[in-house]
């Protein structure tokens, strides 16, 4: 996706290019065998008492702004630019959601990238990615793309659908300054590349980024270190996810309600909406319980990451920390020389 701020973009034409980015650089996900023993050795271990966990509490509910991108795609931006700074590393998290083809059906045409990470989520539908570097992709259910356009990259996002529910997210995530230009990279994880693990009252915990219970997740990134779990939870079922102290922490809940926090102060958070969750020292992580009387279970993108603490200067698709770096993005798009 795109973000607003670049009128028109032009598509500069595609070359083909060896790149070494995150395929390399990531900690590749443990075999299935490996995930399968874990997962046995978790449900035979008897639940350990969670009353010494202590819980972040929620700092603020937000509702997301209606708005469009691309094509003219309906989407909720959720995590806006006045958020950048308290969420640091993350720039920006899209939920998008239409059954009507005429939402979604423009997609997101080439348009360019600098100095980050994209993050696409697909819950639902089917999404075809084809990008400067030569890597052509299709999104479909429960499937991840992570890309990092680093210095630069042209890409497209388009349906591969015309009819039915499409429906997922995008999060952006920050570089730290000395890492903005490296070539760009993506991967694309399938569903069942995704570890997953399901607790003993029955959350399953899809680990995207970073580590959860001792499960290694599908990628893994320096320096911001994050966090990315997809959490289905029937009514009743409780999850403790621990996050480190240091890290900014944010919750979209997309479909039920989920209560946050501890026992004792537990903050509801109904569908559409995102927790801020706070940095109480001496917090663990952050409980989830869902409210029983739920018609479906509860599902929450729970997000961590390091926080960079450094100047945020962003134009449209290009992040970076001074004015003068976006002149240079703009100039170099404008040549033709982004993504070369
Ligand atoms: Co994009």
């Amino acid at each position: 996706m795109q973000s607003k701020g670049m009128g028109r973009v032009l598509h500069l034409g595609c070359e083909k290019r060896a790149f070494g980015g995150i395929e390399r650089r990531v900690q590749t996900a443990c075999s299935c065998r490996q995930r399968g023993r874990r997962y046995i050795e978790r449900m035979n271990t008897p639940p350990t008492s969670t009353s010494a966990f202590r819980s972040r509490s929620v700092e603020r509910v937000v509702r997301g702004q209606p708005t469009s991108d691309g094509a003219g795609v309906k989407l909720t931006r959720v995590l806006t630019q006045p958020l950048q700074k308290r969420l640091d590393p993350f720039l920006m998290l899209d939920a998008f959601g239409s059954e009507a083809a005429a939402d979604y059906i423009g997609g997101f045409p080439d348009h360019p990238h600098r100095g980050f990470e994209t993050v696409t989520i697909m819950q639902e539908g089917r999404m075809r990615h084809r990008d400067s570097v030569g890597n052509v992709g299709l999104l479909g259910p429960g499937s991840v793309q992570w890309m990092t356009a680093g210095r630069g990259i042209i890409h497209s996002e388009m349906p591969e659908q015309e009819a039915g529910l499409m429906a997922g997210f995008q999060l952006w995530v920050n570089l730290a300054a000395s890492d903005k230009m490296q070539p760009p990279a993506y991967r694309d994880i399938a569903p069942a590349d995704v570890p997953r693990f399901v607790t003993p009252d029955g959350a399953t915990v899809r680990v995207i980024a970073g580590h959860s219970q001792g499960v290694a997740g599908a990628v893994t990134r320096p320096t911001t270190e994050p966090i990315v779990l997809d959490l289905t939870l029937p009514s009743g079922a409780s999850f403790d996810a621990e996050l480190p102290p240091g890290h900014n922490a944010f919750a979209y809940v997309s479909a039920g309600a989920v209560e946050f926090g501890d026992a004792s102060a537990p903050t509801r958070v109904d569908a559409e909406r995102m927790a801020v969750l706070g940095n109480e020292a001496g917090a663990a992580g952050v409980r989830l319980v869902a409210p029983a009387g739920l018609a479906a279970p509860a599902r929450v993108l729970l997000v961590a990451g390091r926080p960079l603490g450094e100047p945020i200067a962003q134009y449209g698709p290009f992040v970076m920390n001074t004015t003068s770096e976006l002149q240079q993005a703009v100039s170099d798009f404008q040549r033709g020389v982004l993504a070369a």
